[in-house]
Formats: structure tokens, C-alpha cells, sequence
């Protein structure tokens, strides 16, 4: 844990404000948070969870077994191209839900059309924008890692395409952007948010027009409003022949984990779309630390001021491999059914569409990972409050329990280090549960019987 502080020598340059700070202001936050918040010592997060199961994950893998995993997977054939016009997948899709006949997609679109388009100036008002920000931050450097890795291999100005598999409204274009990407595919099953996206890339396009004339155009793209854990996504691409470098499904994937034949279909969307050695990435929650908490609190409620989380599975202690669903309240962003997407069961999917799982990492893990090399961003991105605060901008969390870490870890500061930036506690306990993942597609070998095989590249 390391804190980044603004050298502060006197009142003229406490009121140069937030952007030069935060420039300066990196955290600290995770573990004090984490041992404020977990007194006991099973909810202590090891240092790395990297591909290990903790004493939580093996509960989760166990309870697994009862659900017959081995039979639920084998149990599956492939997944046709849309399953909404497929009698067969609707009966395969009751089997593997355990008799769930609910189809939550639909409650999931409706919910995101009706959000509204609330604007900057609204978002900055949120009692929870440092860790809207923070996450972005995450989603930045995470992009930029694999963008990074995969140009390796490739020669200056080679195209880079790209599929944003429900991509909302569009929050990542800028990011995109930045990566230099030649083509982006963007998909989702809510219209209006798709439209706004839409709209979003028209408004840079035209800016950078107007800026750039002579300069090398914005990356093309193109939207397809479908609900991903049914569709085939790739018979709907402009060309359908389209080899992509990248899959992104950033804060999405674990809807569809709702059964078995979605959560092939998305994995299937997102094998087949890549070519050999490109890269599936995406952030969801940690269903080991979920199902954690869960078994912690008494009922099927836990949470605080900022998030709530209701599981609406019977028995804490044998989720369901699919279907384990949850409803997620996260101040007035998100409230809509979830579902914990068990760790092994998505590794042995993925397997079978050629992707090979290489990081699952959780959020504080890899903040630690990139807190230097993503330090300007963070401050760039507002991704942390300032602790102590200005006077003209007050905490947004509650000053006499929220920050008590950050108290504690000032007073091993020296003297002169006089601000720091940090998450509200309660802020960080909702954004704790999450970790990034990233797959790399295998070179596929076609067998006797022509049936495709995956070996590493
Ligand atoms: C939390 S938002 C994330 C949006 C965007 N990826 C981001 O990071 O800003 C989840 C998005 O997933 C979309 N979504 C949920 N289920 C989907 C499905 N079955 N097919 C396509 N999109 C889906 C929702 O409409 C929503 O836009």
C-alpha cells in the first residue's frame, strides 16, 4: 500500500485545486479498507488470487459438484445461431437453469433503455463519482495493457478491430479511441443505449473532423443492437468473414450466466470473432467474494449506503452453477438481475470456443499492478478523493466513518504530506468485488473429423 501526497508548503498552493492534486494524489486505500472492513480473518483477500482458489473459491467449487458440473457442460452440444428462435436451446436452456423459466435479458434491456442519458455535470454530482471514475480507470489501463501487448507482434499502423460486446452507451469510445484502433463492432441488447452510443461516436467523429483535417481519420464503426448471450453475433458483422484482435465485455458478462446456453453463446461470440493469439478482456464481480459476503450476513441482504445486494438463490451454501442470481442496487445506477459466474465452470467454457483464460485478477490486485505506471491517469480521471478535502469541495462519503483509514494511514505519513487520494469506504467495498479477466484465443487445428481443436500458440 502506497499513498502518493501532494507536497503542500503553505495556503497559496492548497487552492491550486483538484487537477494539480490529483496529479500528484494517488491512494493507498485497499488494505486499510479491507482489514477495516473484515474483521474477521476469512474475508481477508490473500495478495494474490491470481487463478487460485481461496478457502471461498473452494467452498464455491464444491457446491459446484452437487450441481453436477461435469454434466452440465457435457450436457450441452452447440449453440445455434439465435437461440430466441430455437426450440431445442429453450428446452436446454430450463434444464441448466434448474427449472427457471424466467427470461431476466428482457427486465436487463428494459432496464438500461430507461436510464437516462444524465450528462457530465449530473455524473460529477454522484455520491459515487470517484468510483465511477476509479473503474474507468481500471477499464483504461486494462485496454491499454492488452492493446500494448497485442501491437508486440504487429507492424507499425496495422489495423487493430475491435468488438465492444454490450458496450452501453458507449462509455469506452474514447478509450478506443486512444488505443488507435482501425474498426470497432459495437453491440447491445438495450436500443436506446446503443443509439446513444451511436450518437456519441457521430460527435467525435465530427470534432475530430473539424480539429484534424489531414490527420488520420477515427477508427469506423459499426452497432448491432442484439442480445449477445442469443445471438450469433458474427452473422451480423458488416462482413461476417471479419477476423477481430479484440473482444471486450466490460461489466456485463455475468448476465449471462442466467444458463448454460447463454453463457456458451457469448463465450462462442467471442471465440469465433477473434483470430489466433487475440485477446478476450472484461471486468465482472468476483462471485467467490460475493458469495462470501453473502454466506457472512444473516438473510440474503447485505450492503451500505452506496450499494445493496439481494440474492435471490434458496440455499446460500449450494448456488447454482447458472442461475445463481442476485439483484444489484448500486445508487440508482444499476438494479437489475445479476448472476455469479462460477470461476472453473467459465475457464472450461471459454476452453471450448479455443480461449484460454490467462489473468482473472481482482480490482484492488491489479490497481496495485498499474497504480504507478496509471498515476497521471488517475489524477487525470478524478479516479480518488482528496483527502483531507479542499474547503470549497466537501467528502462525498460520511466524514466520521468513511475515512477512517485514511486517517490512520496519514498519521504514518511525515508532516508534510498533507493530502492523499483515496475511496470512501464505502465505495471501496462495492468496488472490491470486482476483477478483470482476460483470455488469448488458441490456433484452432481442424481434427479427422473436422470438428475444430485449440493448442496454445
Ligand atoms: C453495466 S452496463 C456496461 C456498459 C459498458 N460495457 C460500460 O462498461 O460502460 C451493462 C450493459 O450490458 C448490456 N447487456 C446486458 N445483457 C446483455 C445481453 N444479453 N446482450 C447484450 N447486451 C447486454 C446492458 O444493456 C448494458 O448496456
Amino acid at each position: 500500500m502506497s499513498a502518493l501526497h501532494v507536497k503542500t508548503k503553505g495556503k497559496a498552493e492548497e487552492k491550486q485545486h483538484k487537477s494539480d492534486t490529483e496529479k500528484f494524489c494517488t491512494t493507498m486505500i485497499k488494505t486499510e479498507i479491507l482489514s477495516e472492513t473484515d474483521k474477521s480473518a476469512d474475508l481477508e483477500i490473500p495478495q494474490s488470487r491470481k487463478h487460485k482458489l481461496s478457502p471461498d473459491c473452494e467452498h464455491v467449487s464444491k457446491v459446484a459438484k452437487y450441481d453436477n458440473e461435469e454434466d452440465a457442460l457435457s450436457a450441452s452440444t452447440s449453440v445455434p445461431s439465435d437461440l430466441t428462435t430455437s426450440g431445442n436451446n429453450e428446452k436446454s436452456n430450463d434444464k441448466s437453469n434448474t427449472g427457471r423459466s424466467t427470461d431476466n435479458t428482457v427486465l436487463v434491456a428494459d432496464h438500461y433503455n430507461m436510464l437516462e442519458e444524465k450528462g457530465l455535470s449530473f455524473r460529477n454530482q454522484s455520491r459515487i463519482v470517484y468510483m465511477r471514475n476509479f473503474n474507468n480507470w481500471i477499464k483504461s489501463m486494462l485496454i491499454h495493457e492488452y492493446v500494448v501487448k497485442l501491437k508486440q507482434g504487429k507492424s507499425f499502423g496495422a489495423s487493430l478491430r475491435v468488438l465492444d460486446m454490450c458496450c452501453g452507451k458507449g462509455g469506452d469510445l474514447l478509450k478506443w479511441k486512444k488505443a488507435n484502433i482501425s474498426h470497432l463492432i459495437c453491440t447491445d441488447i438495450a436500443q436506446v443505449s446503443l443509439e446513444q452510443c451511436q450518437q456519441r461516436y457521430s460527435d467525435m467523429v465530427n470534432r475530430k473532423g473539424s480539429k484534424d483535417r489531414g490527420f488520420a481519420p477515427i477508427f469506423t464503426a459499426e452497432f448491432i443492437t442484439a442480445d449477445c448471450t442469443k445471438v450469433r453475433l458474427r452473422e451480423k458483422f458488416a462482413d461476417p468473414s471479419m477476423q477481430l484482435d479484440f473482444v471486450s465485455c466490460q461489466f456485463a458478462f455475468h448476465y449471462s450466466f442466467e444458463s448454460l446456453p447463454q453463457a456458451e453463446c457469448m463465450l462462442r461470440n467471442a471465440g469465433e470473432s477473434l483470430k489466433p493469439g487475440g485477446y478476450f478482456i472484461g471486468t465482472i464481480p468476483d462471485a467467490y467474494d460475493l458469495v462470501s459476503r453473502w454466506q457472512k450476513c444473516d438473510g440474503n441482504k447485505f450492503g451500505n449506503d452506496v450499494y445493496s445486494i439481494e440474492f435471490i438463490c434458496e440455499d446460500k451454501t449450494k448456488p447454482p452453477l447458472f442461475g445463481a442470481k442476485y439483484n444489484f442496487h448500486l445508487d440508482g445506477v444499476v438494479d437489475c438481475p445479476e448472476f455469479l459466474v462460477h470461476l472453473p465452470t467459465l475457464r472450461k467454457l471459454a476452453s471450448k470456443y479455443g480461449l484460454e483464460l490467462i489473468a482473472f485478477e481482482r480490482f484492488d490486485e491489479y490497481y496495485e499492478r498499474f497504480k504507478d505506471e496509471g498515476r497521471s491517469l488517475l489524477g487525470n480521471m478524478q479516479a480518488l478523493e482528496t483527502y483531507p478535502p479542499y474547503h470549497e469541495t466537501p467528502l462525498l462519503g460520511d466524514p466520521e466513518q468513511d475515512y477512517q483509514h485514511a486517517v490512520r494511514y496519514m498519521q504514518n505519513l511525515p508532516a508534510n504530506h498533507r493530502k492523499i487520494g483515496t475511496l470512501s469506504q464505502s465505495e471501496w467495498e462495492v468496488t472490491s468485488l470486482y476483477a478483470i479477466f482476460a483470455f488469448q484465443k488458441m490456433k484452432t487445428i481442424w481434427n479427422s473429423e473436422g470438428k475444430p481443436e485449440y493448442v496454445k500458440l
